[in-house]
C-alpha cells in the first residue's frame, strides 16, 4: 500500500516549551541566549560563539538579562490548544524534541526525571488522540550548559555516553507514540550552544571535527539500541542544508564552489548514510591539521548503523567565490550574495528553484527517501484593525517551495514528507527574537514576552488548510 505523503511542521522543545524551571529542569545553552534590543539582523552569527568570560558574565547577571526561550511560546501549558489547531489546519505530522535538561538536568546523572517523562507522555496522548504522527528529535541544538562547564562539551567523549543514556530513555518512554527519530537536528551547524567549543580554543577546527566525530558515533549507538528495540524504528539524519552555486562561471569559483558543498553538507550525510568518512575528507583534514581520534570500533559502529532517511532543512541557497565577496545572511551563517534572488528582512536568499536541485541532487548521489523537515520564512507579522494577520509572502513562499518539491517528485525523485517550520510561531533560533515569526499561527508575544501569548489564525492558516483538503481529494 502507498504510504500516506507526510504533511506537516516542525518545532523544537527550547523554542516553543517555555516552562523552563518546572520539574527542576537544569539549565540549556538556550536559556542562556538573552534578548538583544540593538540586534543587527542581517548579522546574527556573530552571537554564535562564546568565550568563558562572556559565559561567567551571563551565568553571574542573569538578572540583568532578558531570556526569551525561558518562556518560549508556553508550548508545555498551552499543548493541547495548540495541539487542536495542528488538526484543524489538517496536517498529519508534528516534529519537535525533548528537553534533554528535563529529563538529565546536569546531563551526567544516572536517573530521568520521572515528572517531565509523564508530562512528554501527557503531550504525546494528545497528539495520538488527535492522530497527528510524531517524529522526534532526540537533541535538537541544544545541551545542558554542565556539561560544557564540566566536561568541555561535546570534543570530549565522555559526552557519547551521557547521550546515549539521555536517548536511550527517550527511545524507552516514548517508542509507543512514534516509530521515527531524528538522533541530532542540524548536526553539520558547529556553534557553541550545540558543540560546546569556546571560539577561542586552541585547535578550534580539530576540536570541531572531533566534536562531530563524538556525535555521529552518540547517534549510531542510539540507533543501535533503537533499532534492537523495534526493528520498525526509522532513524533519519538531519542537516541544514546551505547549497551553494559558483558566484560566475569562472572554474576557480565552480571549485571551490564543489569542495564546499561537499564539506558543508554531503560530508555529514556521507558518513551518515554510507557510513565512512569520504574520501575526500582525507585532504580537507591534511589541510586544515585536523587529526581526529575515531577507534576502530567507533568506525565499525558507523558503518554498521547508517541514517534510514535523509532529512534536511532547506530556507535558503549561497553563491561562492574564490575571492572575497559580498555577503548576506543565511541559516546560521553567512553566504554569498545571488544577484537573482529576494531576501527577506534577515538577508535570507529566497530560492525555490534550489529546493528542486537540492532534491534531485541529493535522491542521485544517495537514493533514500527524503523529508524536508524545515521550510519556510521568517517575517514581520502585523495584526491589523480587524484582528486579521494577512501574511501574504508567507502563502508565497511555501506555495512556491512545495510547487518546487512537486517538480522534483515529478522529475522521479522519492520525497516522503514535507514539514513546515513552523506551524505556530516560536522564538527565533537565532535571533532570539520573537517578532521574526513562522508560523501559520500567530502567538500575541513581543521581543520581551510581553503579551497575552493568545493564538490567532494568521491568512496563511486558512489558505494552507484549504490546501491540504484539496491534496487529499486528489490523492
Ligand atoms: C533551523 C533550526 O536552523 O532554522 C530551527 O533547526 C530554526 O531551530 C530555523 O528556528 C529557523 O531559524 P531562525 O534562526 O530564523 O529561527
Amino acid at each position: 500500500m502507498k504510504k500516506e505523503f507526510l504533511w506537516g511542521g516542525s518545532i523544537s522543545a527550547s523554542q516553543a516549551e517555555g516552562a523552563f524551571d518546572l520539574y527542576e529542569k537544569g539549565i540549556s545553552t538556550e536559556d542562556l541566549r538573552f534578548y538583544n534590543e540593538k540586534i543587527d539582523r542581517k548579522n546574527v552569527s556573530k552571537d554564535l560563539y562564546m568565550t568563558p568570560e562572556k559565559l561567567k558574565e551571563i551565568i553571574d547577571n542573569q538578572d540583568d538579562y532578558f531570556f526569551p526561550k525561558r518562556r518560549g511560546i508556553d508550548f508545555f501549558n498551552k499543548y493541547e490548544e495548540d495541539i487542536k489547531l495542528f488538526k484543524e489546519l489538517g496536517i498529519n505530522v508534528l516534529r519537535t524534541s525533548i528537553a534533554w535538561t528535563r529529563l538529565f538536568p546536569n546531563g551526567d546523572e544516572n536517573e530521568a526525571n520521572i515528572d517531565a517523562i509523564n508530562h512528554y507522555k501527557k503531550i504525546f496522548e494528545v497528539f495520538k488522540k488527535n492522530k497527528i504522527k510524531l517524529i522526534l528529535s532526540i537533541s535538537h541544538l541544544e545541551m545542558p550548559i554542565n556539561l560544557i562547564t564540566k566536561y568541555g562539551g561535546w570534543k570530549n567523549k565522555k559526552l557519547i555516553n551521557f547521550y546515549f543514556n539521555f536517548a536511550k530513555t527517550v527511545i524507552d518512554n516514548f517508542n509507543v507514540y512514534t516509530d521515527q527519530w531524528i538522533p541530532f537536528n542540524e548536526l553539520n551547524h558547529s556553534t557553541f550552544f550545540t558543540l560546546g567549543l569556546f571560539e577561542n580554543e586552541e585547535n578550534y577546527l580539530e576540536k570541531t571535527y572531533q566534536a562531530f566525530h563524538n556525535q555521529f558515533v552518540a547517534a549510531c549507538k542510539a540507533i543501535e539500541y533503537g533499532k534492537k528495540q523495534n526493528r520498525n524504528n526509522l532513524f533519519g539524519t538531519m542537516i541544514g542544508y546551505m547549497y551553494s552555486y559558483p558566484k560566475t562561471s569562472d572554474p576557480r569559483n565552480v571549485y571551490k564552489c564543489m569542495n564546499d558543498n561537499w564539506i558543508k553538507n554531503d560530508f555529514f550525510l556521507d558518513i551518515m548514510i554510507k557510513g565512512e568518512y569520504p574520501w575526500y575528507s582525507k585532504k580537507y583534514f591534511l589541510d586544515n591539521k585536523i587529526d581526529i581520534k575515531a577507534t576502530k570500533k567507533e568506525l565499525a559502529l558507523i558503518k554498521n548503523n547508517v541514517h534510514d532517511f535523509i532529512s534536511f532543512s532547506y530556507y535558503s541557497t549561497g553563491t561562492t567565490s574564490h575571492q572575497n565577496a559580498e555577503e548576506t545572511s543565511g541559516n546560521l551563517f553567512s553566504v554569498g550574495k545571488n544577484e537573482y534572488l529576494d531576501v527577506n528582512e534577515w538577508g535570507w536568499q529566497i530560492d525555490p528553484m534550489g529546493l528542486r536541485i537540492v532534491l534531485n541532487n541529493l535522491y542521485e548521489k544517495y537514493k533514500k527517501p527524503l523529508m524536508i523537515t524545515e521550510n519556510g520564512i521568517g517575517l514581520i507579522d502585523e495584526v491589523d484593525n480587524q484582528g486579521n494577520i494577512i501574511d501574504d509572502a508567507r502563502i508565497n513562499y511555501i506555495s512556491e517551495h512545495i510547487l518546487a518539491m512537486k517538480e522534483a517528485i515529478n522529475d522521479g525523485v522519492e520525497v516522503i514528507g514535507y514539514l513546515m517550520w513552523s506551524p505556530i510561531d516560536v522564538v527565533s533560533y537565532s535571533s532570539q527574537e520573537m517578532s521574526k515569526r513562522y508560523g501559520f499561527i500567530y502567538v500575541d508575544a513581543n521581543d520581551l514576552g510581553q503579551g497575552t501569548y493568545d493564538r490567532i489564525k494568521k491568512k496563511s492558516f486558512y489558505w494552507f488548510k484549504d490546501f491540504l483538503e484539496k491534496e487529499r481529494m486528489n490523492n
